[in-house]
């Protein structure tokens, strides 16, 4: 019998996990929960008996993969994976997946709703502004940019994009994308971050870039604290004193910003972009669904690491 291991530190709503046991049991597979863990030993015990591993920003490194020596495959329940070592897996022969745009609308109406609480002051009293009107600079057009673009249009906003890869799908919905970061960070009176951490978006949002926006900006960031560089974003944020930073997950730098920018930031303290039941729901389903069809019908469709040769 297949042995499923579900790893969240941060766990899925109880209605997902009820439907995510429901795929298992039909398909004769046995689940095991590991939920709300607070040491890596309890998840290198747990992976070490199970075939597949559904996770969310669970970290599986080479030490958690030497562990899992049964595992053939893990899905990430969401849309980054940076969280997994995947040479180590490749090289394991284990396969990744995540699940791509499942939980796409909640964090885009996170990254709405921070770019509201941005305009108005954080709430805080001090007059505000309105969305309405203004213009709003998507870095990157992934699932979760095009879900912002939706409710940014719908709210009476102008959207730019900035992309590389996706520019014929924006400009075929009528998106103005602009000719280079700089650009959108110039036009943007508020710019939403929608890239992966990996490979040339790494601190890509650098002062070379921040320094174009204009004082009383709001950058939102929904995407990884890793795109940002910090020491770049205090400097800027030294220098235009408008400037407000929201972002879902803390930076290092949060005492920094404590001392130096009181009523100009706002970080959730736990990564809350896809903590909705609806995204563990879709995430969770597509997850246990895709495990499945890996066993019974060998599809690897939303692979994300290198074939091992
Ligand atoms: C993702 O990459 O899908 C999001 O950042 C959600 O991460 P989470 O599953 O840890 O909430």
């Amino acid at each position: 019998m297949r042995k499923i291991l579900i790893a969240t530190e941060k766990p899925f709503a109880s209605v997902a996990v009820k439907k995510i046991s429901k795929v298992f049991k039909s398909a004769g597979y046995d689940l095991k929960l590991l939920e709300n863990y607070t040491s890596k030993q309890e998840l290198l015990d747990a992976v070490s008996k199970v075939d597949a591993v559904i996770i969310r920003s669970d970290k599986i490194d080479a030490e958690v993969l030497l562990a899992a020596k049964k595992l053939k495959i893990i899905v990430r329940a969401g849309a980054g994976y940076d969280n997994v070592d995947l040479k180590t897996a490749t090289k394991n022969n284990v396969v990744v997946m995540n699940t791509p745009g499942q939980n796409a609308n909640a964090v885009a109406e996170l990254a709405i709703g921070m770019a509201i609480l941005g305009i108005r002051e954080l709430f805080s009293g001090k007059p505000g502004g309105e969305l309405r009107g203004r213009t709003l600079g998507l870095h990157g057009f992934g699932f979760v940019a095009r879900n912002v673009f939706r409710i940014a249009r719908a709210l009476g906003m102008k959207v730019i994009v900035y992309t590389r890869y996706s520019k014929h799908a924006a400009a075929a919905i009528g998106l103005k994308v602009t000719n280079s970061l700089e650009q959108l960070y110039e036009k943007s009176d508020i710019v939403s971050i929608h890239v992966p951490a990996k490979g040339e978006h790494l601190k890509s949002v650098s002062y070379e870039v921040l320094k174009h926006l204009k004082d009383g900006s709001i950058i939102v960031n929904t995407a990884r604290k890793e795109v940002i560089n910090e020491s770049d974003l205090v400097k800027i944020m030294e220098e235009k004193s408008g400037i407000k930073y929201l972002s879902d997950v803390t930076p290092e730098c949060e005492d920094e910003f404590a001392e130096k920018f009181p009523g100009r930031y706002f970080f959730t303290p736990k990564k809350a972009g896809a903590q909705t039941a609806e995204a563990n729901l879709n995430a969770g389903l597509a997850a246990a669904e895709q495990i499945v069809d890996f066993f019974e019908k060998g599809d690897c469709t939303y692979q994300v690491n290198k074939k091992a040769l």
